[in-house]
């Protein structure tokens, strides 16, 4: 027994010398929390027997953690930023990606009470990370009207700068003011990281101010700028926002941004992938990525779509059942390179945590290397991914269940498999009207997959 007993420890030395990513760059990790959509009014109603604001017409039971027909109450936030402290309470920094103030029409809410709402989850995020750099964005309900975002100055803009002062550096100030979009270099000694914070809701379609200009707020000009800069400065980049380009995994062709918009959007992606460590956003309040490849059809970039902290059953027509658990999650990533090592989810099952007496308990949902079988979370791999999913069963369904932070539980059959994969291969509007899904087809059969249905993706 005894030489086993000596070849243990050098066996597990080898093996964590394989697991530990990059000798050279050190791992951290960040948390990415997103629509978090608080429901001021949720326990007034429930008190009095209402359904809650964001609920519309619709009327369900209103436990004390919150509804799948409802936006959040303060208790599911309260509980989030708890989980998050207990989980990771000095994380390298926080994204935030918007969305702060309930479905509710526009009468219900006012420019200063947007305001208002802002400013409470911004002082809870500050109480939960005290003296931690947050990365926020604004999200298409964090303005009045809603969506109604300019390309140029604006109060709410100042007004929300101001709340995120010490958040934002004084070069970002002026910046935020005129557009609502920034740029920084990563906390750290001699970090070559930079974070890209844009406003993506100048593109979406539901925006009347900036429908017929050609870049409003000049933001895609800063944008090839910025990125041009930090090619030349040997700094690798994480692009974040709120409306992410593509479609919505959930309804077939149904795209955000205006079709421009989305292509040129496309082509800085595809013209600068070199400096563009991963992309991260929020609005679906689903579980979700998109691949982006060159012209050539190789993978050449990831944006990972982050499952929101609102439970909320999206009123969206065509989408059955559109709600989700609350869900955060922690990137890991390599200090230097940015390189995504690993993305841990968290949810809420919310069922469960209404009936329990005690406290909710936010559980980990999966780790991507883990369920995937991937080594890490780089283009290549979520190309993997994609595959696994594509070809194996198995796979399309635990990534169906992730989809909804495991709400939704039903098998993902075949309307949507070509749902959920036409979204995450084809980001581009064109593409996608040719059903071009034939790249990943052809390598698939290649490898001897055998799945010869042919995409039709509109
Ligand atoms: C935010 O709102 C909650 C719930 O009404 C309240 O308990 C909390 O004190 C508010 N925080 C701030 C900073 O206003
Ligand atoms: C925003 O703030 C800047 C700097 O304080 C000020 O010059 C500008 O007039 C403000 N703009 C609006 C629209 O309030
Ligand atoms: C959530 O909790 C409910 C009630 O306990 C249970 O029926 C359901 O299976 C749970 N969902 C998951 C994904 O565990
Ligand atoms: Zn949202
Ligand atoms: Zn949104």
């Amino acid at each position: 027994m005894q030489p086993v007993g000596q070849f243990v420890p050098l066996l597990l030395l080898c093996l964590l010398a394989v697991a530990l990513p990059g000798a050279d760059g050190a791992s951290g990790r960040f948390w990415h929390l997103t629509d978090l959509h608080w429901d001021p009014g949720y326990e007034a109603a429930a008190a009095a027997g209402r359904p809650c604001p964001s609920g519309g017409e619709r009327t369900g039971p209103a436990g004390p953690w919150g509804s799948y027909l409802c936006d959040s109450p303060w208790s599911l936030l309260r509980s989030a930023a708890r989980a998050m402290r207990d989980r990771l309470a000095t994380p390298d920094f926080v994204l935030w990606t918007g969305d702060d103030t309930p479905h509710v029409p526009n009468e219900q809410l006012g420019e200063e009470k947007v305001l208002h709402i802002i400013a409470n989850l911004t002082s809870l995020i500050k109480e939960t990370f005290p003296g931690t750099k947050v990365y926020a964005a604004m999200g298409n309900h964090d303005f009045h009207p809603k969506n109604q975002f300019p390309g140029k100055e604006h109060r709410i803009y100042n007004q929300t700068a101001e709340l995120w002062r010490p958040w934002l550096s004084d070069a970002s100030l002026p910046l935020f003011r005129a557009g609502a979009f920034y740029s920084e270099k990563l906390p750290g000694p001699g970090s070559r990281g930079r974070m890209v914070v844009l406003n993506t809701n100048l593109y979406y379609d539901q925006n009347d101010e900036t429908a017929g200009e050609e870049d409003p707020g000049g933001q895609f000009q800063w944008l090839e700028e910025t990125l041009t800069k930090a090619s030349r400065a040997d700094e690798m980049v994480y692009i974040v926002g709120h409306v992410p380009p593509g479609f919505f995994e959930k309804k077939r062709g149904k795209p955000w941004f205006r079709r421009g918009f989305n292509e040129r959007y496309l082509a800085i992606v595809q013209r600068h992938h070199r400096v563009i460590a991963a992309q991260f956003f929020g609005h679906h309040h689903t579980d979700s990525f998109r691949m982006f490849y060159s012209d050539t059809g190789a993978p050449i970039n990831v944006m990972f779509l982050a499952p929101g902290v609102t439970p909320w059953k999206t009123t969206l027509p065509g989408v059955s059942n559109g709600a989700n658990n609350p869900a955060i999650r922690v990137i890991d990533y390599d200090q230097d390179t940015l390189q995504v090592l690993d993305v841990v989810t968290y949810y809420l099952n919310l069922t469960r945590a209404n009936m329990m007496s005690s406290l909710p308990v936010w559980e980990e949902e999966y780790r991507l290397t883990e369920a995937f079988q991937v080594p890490d979370g780089s283009a290549s791999s979520m190309q993997t991914v994609l595959e696994r999913i594509w070809r194996d069963p198995h796979y399309l369904q635990l990534y169906y269940e992730f989809n909804s932070a495991r709400y939704d539980l039903e098998l993902c059959k075949q309307e949507c498999r070509v749902d959920h994969l036409c979204a995450i291969r084809e980001v581009d509007f064109i593409k996608i009207a040719q059903s071009s899904v034939s790249a990943v087809m052809a390598k698939s059969k290649r490898k001897g997959g055998g799945h010869e249905i042919a995409l039709q993706c509109m």
